[in-house]
């Protein structure tokens, strides 16, 4: 089964609405870097410094971790499947004087050398975009081979192992800014597949049509988009992370990171070696 082909179009599409999915995206930005810039300085095997690191995130999406990793002060590379997306967190990130490189590239095959980062970020539910074995491991291997020798990947998803006891069929409202006249409103129906893994997701996006100045409107532009995702349990990532070369995953829970998901972290393969071994 490849990528599901409508994923690039799935978040070309989504990109112009995407901060909508939160009450205020700017403080979710800086929730989010927070969180990420702490687990990078205590997982990662370099010894805790105030240094800049040189940060890939390979599904930056509209630059919700990427834009302020980089505002932390670290060399940031935001990539992404969708150009849209890329184009957005670009923009975003310059609007907020932060200093992102970007360009379009598939995880699955990352356009830079070996070892040229000490960290990968991959957050908030992108690796399960990736529906069979083979591109899992493609993808995880790539992060694995950019990543330096003390170097560390982060992923983040749902917390599919609650969610794959109960096979829920959809996701609560998450209400969008407090603009008037409306607020918009985002949910998700999930369709699952016969082997209780993957499911089809169709994600609703119910936007305020224009009303006249200080009336309330009455009509709701319903936005439909579709994807696919496999709900890959922590037991399934962890096995692909080893077999992909990582060392060590850890998995850390939203109470111990402040980050709203689970998060894996990993070792580049040589962690542990010294970098410059002695004669
Ligand atoms: C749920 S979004 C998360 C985006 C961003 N990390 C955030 O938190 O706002 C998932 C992202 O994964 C990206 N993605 C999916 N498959 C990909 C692939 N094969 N290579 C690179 N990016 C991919 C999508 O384009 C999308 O931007």
């Amino acid at each position: 089964m490849p990528q599901d082909p409508s994923v690039a179009g799935f978040y070309d599409r989504l990109a112009p609405d995407y901060h909508l999915i939160f009450p205020d995206w700017d403080a979710s930005m800086a929730r989010q870097g927070r969180a990420l810039d702490a687990l990078i300085r205590t997982h990662r095997a370099a010894p805790p410094a105030a240094e800049t690191l040189d940060i890939l995130d390979c599904s930056c999406g509209i630059g919700t971790q990427a834009i302020p990793l980089a505002r932390h002060g670290h060399r940031v590379t935001a990539t992404d499947v969708s150009l849209a997306a890329v184009a957005r967190a670009a923009r975003e990130a310059s609007a907020r004087g932060a200093r992102l490189s970007t360009a379009v590239a598939d995880m699955r095959s990352l356009p830079f050398a070996d070892a040229r980062f000490d960290v990968v970020v991959c957050a908030d539910n992108s690796l399960p975009h990736l529906l069979t074995e083979d591109d899992v491991h493609r993808a995880l291997t790539e992060m694995c081979r950019v990543l330096r020798p003390t170097g560390l990947l982060i992923l983040s998803t749902r917390p599919y192992d609650e969610i794959r006891r109960d096979h829920p069929t959809s996701t609560p409202p998450q209400l969008g800014p407090a603009a008037p006249p409306a607020r918009t409103v985002t949910f998700q129906l999930w369709h699952w597949h016969d082997d209780g893994e993957r499911y089809d997701l169709e994600h609703f996006q119910l936007v305020p049509e224009e009303a006249p100045e200080g009336a309330q409107g009455e009509n709701w532009d319903v936005r439909v988009r579709r994807t696919t995702y496999w709900a890959l349990t922590r037991r399934q990532l962890t096995g692909f992370a080893t077999a992909a070369g990582f060392t060590e995953p850890a998995w850390h829970t939203p109470e111990e990171t402040g980050f709203f998901q689970p998060v894996l972290t990993a070792g580049a393969p040589e962690r542990g070696a010294p970098e410059h071994p002695s004669p």
